[in-house]
């Protein structure tokens, strides 16, 4: 895997692989099949960012489940939140009475995972609880505690494993940070161009 990559002459790099990935969702999984024995929660998935952890972390449930998924916005096409969020698509399942499960992939502002909250919320579960890969904590303002954070991470814009960047690079196998630009020096094009006499 590359430890760094370029998009639109934004520099990444590696940040977390595919094995501290996995093992990861392997301890979470763990800690939620001891929590969840004997029940059968509804893990539901938030789009589109979270279908990767999702497939992976339920793959690793051993208690018998069900899943849905519902459809937020909030970041358009750019790097930072656009402070709404939008329901793009509603669950289908019936929430009352029962155990939920809500799987994302990133907590960033907490306005997603809150607007979440009041909306299952309002149908009566019988519990609710929250599993999210990675958490900027000192981002999220939230008046609820997250019960599994996989990584809590600086305030930095990642990209891979379901998390995108325009839309694009979800199926980077890895997690991958927005690297500092580098102070006073052209863009790498301009610099080889001019190197190579105006080419
Ligand atoms: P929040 O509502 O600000 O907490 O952001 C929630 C959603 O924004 C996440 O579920 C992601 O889909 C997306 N998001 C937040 N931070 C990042 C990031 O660093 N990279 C890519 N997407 C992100
Ligand atoms: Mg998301």
């Amino acid at each position: 895997m590359a430890d760094e990559i370029t998009i639109n002459s934004d520099r990444f790099t590696l940040y977390l692989s595919e094995e501290q990935i996995r093992a990861k969702v392997k301890e979470l999984a763990t800690q939620i099949n001891s929590d969840y024995r004997g029940r059968v929660p509804i893990f539901i998935g938030i789009l589109n960012g979270s279908f990767i952890f999702f497939s992976d972390l339920i793959r690793e449930v051993a208690v018998d489940c069900e899943v849905d998924f519902l459809k937020l916005s909030s970041y358009g096409d750019a790097k930072i939140s656009s402070g709404q969020v939008r329901l793009l698509k509603d669950l289908n399942c019936q929430v009352r009475g029962r155990d939920i499960v809500v799987v994302e992939d990133i907590i960033d502002s907490g306005l997603s995972i809150d607007f979440m909250k009041r909306l299952v919320m309002r149908e009566n579960p019988a519990s609710f609880r929250v599993v999210t890969l990675l958490l900027k904590k000192t981002v999220a303002k939230l008046d609820f505690s997250i019960d599994y954070v996989g990584f809590e991470i600086p305030p930095e814009f990642v990209i891979g494993y379901g998390l995108d960047y325009a839309q694009k690079v979800r199926n980077l196998k890895s997690i991958y940070r927005l690297a500092p630009k580098e102070p006073g020096l052209a863009p790498k094009e301009t610099r080889a161009t001019s190197a190579a006499g105006g080419i």
